[in-house]
């Protein structure tokens, strides 16, 4: 599978998943806790991919570093909003506010990378190295 695709089948995960999480209510911890705890583990296995192999790959070329450089802070952006989420008892009246600051931020950060990110990774890559990079992406996420 090449590196797009698989970039966008997780996000497309993690976007369902987070449509499922923000239905939930203080009234139901139990389904709350565990659609979090899916999409955390996915949304943090996807970074990790991203920050190891996708973007310092793209970060080679030249007219891709500031576009990976602002996805960074993306990323660190919203590391800094679940470090708050996860600090809050799944019951407080506060959860579903903050879940609702992730949502938007991890949504605007996928808007850009399947915008301009993937546009310019079509670019500077080739058929060939899009489809290596889905490979190692691939493997690596099995390893976990
Ligand atoms: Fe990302
Ligand atoms: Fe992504």
């Amino acid at each position: 599978m090449d590196a797009i695709t698989l970039l966008k089948e997780d996000q497309q995960k993690a976007k369902t998943l987070m449509t499922e999480v923000a239905a939930t209510t203080e009234r139901g911890v139990k389904t709350r806790e565990q659609k979090w705890t899916k999409l955390l583990k996915g949304l943090t296995i996807h970074e990790n991919i991203e920050e190891e192999i996708f973007y310092p790959a793209l970060a080679q070329h030249p007219k891709a570093k500031d576009i990976v450089l602002e996805a960074l802070e993306e990323h660190h952006l919203v590391d800094d909003i679940v470090e708050q989420l996860k600090d809050t008892p799944f019951d407080d009246e506060h959860w579903a506010a903050k879940f609702k600051l992730t949502k938007e931020n991890v949504e605007h950060h996928i808007e850009e990378e399947e915008t301009e990110m993937f546009k310019i990774s079509r670019q500077v890559f080739t058929t060939d190295e899009l489809e290596e990079l889905g490979a190692s992406m691939e493997a690596s996420k099995a390893g976990r």
